[in-house]
């Protein structure tokens, strides 16, 4: 590979999205999990559709109307709503993740986030983590105010690194993302954690891997 910089998603590749509700399963009851897979795929239809009306909303308060959403859907008590919302703040990293970004750090790479999330959540997410002296760059949307996949979120890391889209090397678990960066032009790398099925959008990944221990194989 002819990689430049390693560009990862936030949500669902380095960080655990389901943790904040994990963490309340008992105050939440048996249904935990289909609430909080409610929960983020409403905040992410509220990134598209947001997108697509030019409405824009930060990904904060996307992630807190779409908690509210879910909560009234299963009928989580409202108390919860600020705990939950704390604890999204800090979510968890896969358990491979700082092992990984330490070891690829030793290597003359590029490595940054780039995310949905805003300036202040994802500094707060690395920082509490014991993360942030891993990473070159942390790009968010907000810079360009357009939700991925639009194009002007993948262009962010071309033009601050001033390099090729093919000489990223991108990780996501999310295969629209994936789709998203691999059609703009990125090396797209398929971080399939659940033995999951792939989009039919224009791109298939040409390296899949179930964790990003693999990654050191593959760069
Ligand atoms: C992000 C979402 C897509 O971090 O997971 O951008």
């Amino acid at each position: 590979m002819n990689t430049k910089a390693l560009v990862f998603d936030a949500y669902g590749t380095l960080f655990d999205v389901n943790s904040a509700a994990e963490k309340c399963k008992e105050k939440i009851g048996d249904d935990w999990e289909n609430f909080a897979n409610l929960w983020r795929t409403t905040q992410l239809e509220y990134t598209w559709l947001r997108s697509l009306m030019k409405r824009h909303k930060d990904f904060w308060k996307i992630t807190e109307d779409s908690l509210e959403k879910s909560m009234s859907v299963y009928g989580v008590d409202k108390g919860m709503k600020n705990e939950l919302l704390n604890l999204y703040k800090v979510l968890s990293p896969y358990p491979e993740v700082k092992d990984v970004l330490q070891r690829l750090k030793k290597q003359n790479l590029k490595l940054a986030i780039l995310s949905n999330g805003t300036p202040t959540l994802l500094n707060e997410l690395v920082k509490s983590n014991n993360l942030n002296n891993l990473f070159d760059d942390l790009f968010s949307i907000e810079e360009v105010k357009v939700f991925k996949p639009d194009s002007r979120v993948y262009e962010m890391p071309v033009k601050k690194y001033n390099i090729k889209a093919n000489q990223i090397t991108f990780l996501s678990a999310n295969t629209w993302d994936v789709s998203g960066g691999g059609n703009f032009g990125y090396n797209s790398v398929w971080v399939n954690r659940n033995k999951s099925k792939f989009d039919l959008l224009d791109y298939k990944p040409k390296n899949e891997v179930s964790n990003l221990t693999q990654l050191l194989d593959i760069i």
